[in-house]
């Protein structure tokens, strides 16, 4: 298995590198934070206003209370309007741009990883990742945060509102704090711990559907919907299960809580009865008192679920950050090489795969002279692929050495030596886009359009081409679906011939690459 299943880093840790994340956007986050603090003063502000509200209004008709309170009510919701409108825009702002940016580190180490890391990670795994994961981590960092500073001030004001309002009472509350932390610390272990599960539930089901939408026409043939049905309807099952057992843990420690905030209260009422308070208390204190407490019940529950929140993004992130961390292919090499002479020479090679147990190849020593073809024969799995994939560098030789002109391949830069090879693999790849943006693939993007002809020409490819209604321009489909089999082999070798056809810049004429 892969570091993901490894013991985790705190998630602190792990937070703390999100909160990075979020630094370039501090402007927006301190806009959010501003308006949280002007959202909890406002409501703090209303609470308390209730005990002018009853004493002054209704039992002593105060008239600068009648004349003026109206006004105050309104500027207060009009303030408050405008606080939560700038936190709920600006996080959503901090949230997205974060996604966006790790989807796009993401991306980005994904064309940098080795060969050997695509063959152990499920295909699942990679897409959820940044389809579901980083949506994951987008909730942690705006949603769970505007909870956590936006709750927590509310419960603060509150409780000032409360001790304002009469000390004594309030040390009531606190008999639930202690419990409340618990509840929440025991909590917050368990979603850590699913969510990550939940996680690998995800990829798999995306695998799966991957495979059985890749592969429909066996599946039909061999009749294998049975099959597929039922182990898609078992990972499906899986992740039912899982939310289910989250979904369990979080309503049983929003009752919780609750249970003992209405014990706190009741706690509350019977002191404030007692006589020696009783005869202090104005009607309106008590309820401005309750209402604050009242007011601070739901926030205490969204502080217990943004455990949950924030923990499902931890996971993600942890994920999402084993990734990054992830060595990409090693580009040590200094040598620059502009064109080769093509004297490629193994010195005693062999390769035994990660994944595999037994060599692949072994002590394999072999010149290919320039101006020379070599041709590889034998049996299936006698490990052809595995030596020519040796030359480009998707895998290192466990032992021995390659040299191209008598240079070691590892001293030459990476993308110099790959820039002499052209592949035409027994899977043929083709990308969404046009024959041309097929056959000039990167970097040969951009040649000339007769370049384009004339490798097609040479690849028996042009033929075909020609009697398309769009000609070069026509669509290929996704991985080449709309043509077949054999034609998609032709604009492989075009791709192919393009590359190795010598010509001095690829670049000379960008223009009129696509219109
Ligand atoms: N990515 C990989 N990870 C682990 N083992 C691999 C990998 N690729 C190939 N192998 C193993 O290495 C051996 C050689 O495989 P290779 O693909 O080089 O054979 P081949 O000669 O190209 O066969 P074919 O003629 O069928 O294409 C096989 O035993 C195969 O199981
Ligand atoms: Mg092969």
């Amino acid at each position: 298995m892969t570091e993901r299943s490894a013991e985790p880093v705190s998630a602190w840790t792990t937070y703390r590198r999100l909160l990075a994340y979020a630094g370039p956007y501090g402007g927006f986050t301190a806009l959010a934070v501003i308006g949280m603090l002007f959202d909890a003063l406002a409501s703090g502000a209303f609470t308390w206003s209730l005990q002018p509200m009853l004493d002054d209004l209704f039992e002593a008709r105060d008239p600068f209370a009648i004349r003026w309170l109206p006004m105050f009510l309104v500027g207060l919701f009009l303030l408050r309007g405008i606080a939560s409108f700038a936190t709920d825009y600006g996080m959503a702002r901090v949230g997205r741009s974060v996604v966006r940016d790790l989807r796009n580190a993401v991306f980005q180490r994904y064309q940098a990883l080795p060969a050997s890391w695509f063959d152990r990670e499920p295909s699942g795994q990679i897409i959820a990742r940044i389809t579901y994961s980083a949506e994951q981590v987008a909730q942690a960092v705006a949603d769970a945060l505007k909870v956590a500073v936006l709750d927590s001030l509310m419960v603060l004001v509150m409780i000032g509102v409360m001790i304002y309002q009469s000390a004594s009472l309030t040390l009531y509350l606190f008999i639930m704090m202690p419990l409340t932390g618990l509840v929440w610390s025991v909590v917050g272990r368990r979603f850590r711990r699913y969510n990550r599960r939940i996680q690998s539930a995800v990829g798999e089901v995306t695998g799966m559907v991957e495979e059985a939408v890749d592969g429909h026409r066996e599946v039909r043939i061999y009749a294998g919907q049975e099959r597929e049905t039922t182990r898609f309807r078992e990972a499906v099952e899986r992740n039912l299960r899982l939310n289910l057992t989250v979904a369990i843990t979080s309503g049983l420690s929003t009752a919780l809580i609750q249970v003992v905030a209405a014990s706190a209260l009741a706690a509350i009422v019977w002191r404030a009865t007692r006589p020696d308070l009783l005869d202090t208390m104005t009607s309106g204190t008590f309820m401005s008192l309750i209402g604050a407490m009242l007011v601070m019940l739901p926030s205490l529950k969204r502080l217990t679920t943004v455990q949950a929140m924030m923990q499902r993004g931890i996971a993600a992130a942890d994920d999402l950050f084993a990734v990054l961390d992830t060595p990409a292919e090693c580009d040590s090499g200094q040598r620059p090489l502009l064109r080769t002479r093509g004297e490629l020479v193994l010195h005693g090679v062999s390769l035994r795969y990660e994944a595999g147990d037994s060599f692949a190849l072994r002590d394999i020593s072999l010149r290919c002279p320039p101006g020379s073809v070599t041709a590889l024969v034998g049996r299936s799995g006698s490990g052809k692929s595995s030596l020519v994939s040796l030359v480009p560098r998707f895998y290192e030789p466990s032992a021995g050495e390659i040299t191209l002109d008598d240079v070691a391949l590892q001293d030459y830069r990476l993308a110099d030596l790959r820039a002499q090879i052209a592949l035409v693999s027994q899977r043929v790849v083709l990308f969404a886009g046009s024959i041309a943006d097929n056959i000039a693939f990167g970097s040969l993007h951009g040649v000339a359009r007769e370049a384009i002809i004339e490798a097609a020409k040479a690849a028996n490819a042009w033929e075909f081409i020609e009697r398309l209604p769009q000609g070069l321009d026509s669509p290929v489909g996704e991985g080449g679906a709309l043509l077949s089999g054999g034609q998609r082999q032709r604009i492989a070798i075009a791709r192919a011939l393009l590359k190795n056809a010598p010509y001095p810049d690829p670049r000379r004429s960008h223009q009129r690459a696509r219109q």
